[in-house]
């Protein structure tokens, strides 16, 4: 399968494609620092990779361009999987409020982990055939009721955009999953605290989102909400 991961240079969408290469798929991953990409790409030997932001249009249309024509080495010029990864994360001083944040800082949240998944979403269904998958990265803020903040805000409004999508995807035989990890240790975080050291695994993500990929055509992982065992982090 020839699989796109969006965010996949860093944290949980690097953890996928590791899995998903193990798995036998091509695997395009794409992120904004062409740097990152370079040291992911040879540290993920036979990964795909191209920098753009996810969020500018001007920039995602080139990366649709270049898959449907063929033009990125090691990867084809079909897509059978499309997850989408990147996302803007709360200011911690604030992330549970959402009195504080300004006005532009939930439109800014809106369109990087809405606006830029929907568009990206539309520009890629062409390429996909029945059989494809799309897997959205929710969140656990995205189902709890309080203290999500305006990233809870965004996540609730992914959560009600994958359901709507799912079934108008159901006809072209299509499957859409939503993932929705607790708090989860990445490399930009320090495992220093006891609270650090509960978290998730990206490894653990990894292995669900690839999960997505080894099940029968006729099944859909439909939703999963996995979190530390110790319980949600704020
Ligand atoms: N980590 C957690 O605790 C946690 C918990 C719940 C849900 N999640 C969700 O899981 C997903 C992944 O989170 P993560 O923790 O793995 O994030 P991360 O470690 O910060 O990695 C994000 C990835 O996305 C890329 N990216 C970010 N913005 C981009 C943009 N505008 N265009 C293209 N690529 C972009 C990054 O590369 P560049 O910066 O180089 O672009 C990187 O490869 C997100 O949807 C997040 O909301 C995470």
């Amino acid at each position: 399968m020839n699989i796109v991961i969006i965010g996949g240079s860093r944290g949980i969408g690097k953890a996928a494609a590791r899995e998903l290469l193990q798995d036998g798929n091509n695997v395009l991953i794409v992120g904004r620092n062409p740097k990152t990409l370079e040291e992911t790409g040879k540290e993920l030997a036979g990964a795909a990779t191209y920098s753009c932001d996810a969020g500018k249009a001007e920039e995602t249309t080139g990366l649709v361009d270049a898959v449907k024509n063929g033009k990125i080495a090691g990867f084809g010029d079909n897509v059978d999987g499309l997850i989408l990864c990147a996302a803007v994360f709360p200011n911690p001083a604030t992330k549970t409020s959402v009195v504080q944040p300004e006005p532009e800082e939930l439109q800014a949240m809106l369109d990087s982990n809405v606006t830029a998944y929907y568009r990206l979403v539309k520009e890629f269904l062409p390429l996909l055939a029945p059989g494809s998958r799309i897997v959205l990265i929710g969140s656990t803020s995205g189902i709890r009721r309080d203290r999500g903040g305006i990233y809870g805000i965004s996540k609730w409004a992914l959560r009600s955009y994958a359901y709507a999508l799912r079934e108008e995807c159901k006809p072209m035989g299509i499957g859409v999953s939503l993932i929705n990890p607790g708090g989860t240790f990445t490399e930009t975080r320090k495992k220093s605290s006891e609270e650090d050291r509960s978290l998730l695994e990206t490894s653990d993500l990894g292995k669900v989102i690839a999960l997505t990929f080894r099940l029968s055509p006729q099944a859909v992982l439909e939703e999963v909400n996995i979190r530390p065992l110790k319980g949600d982090t704020y």
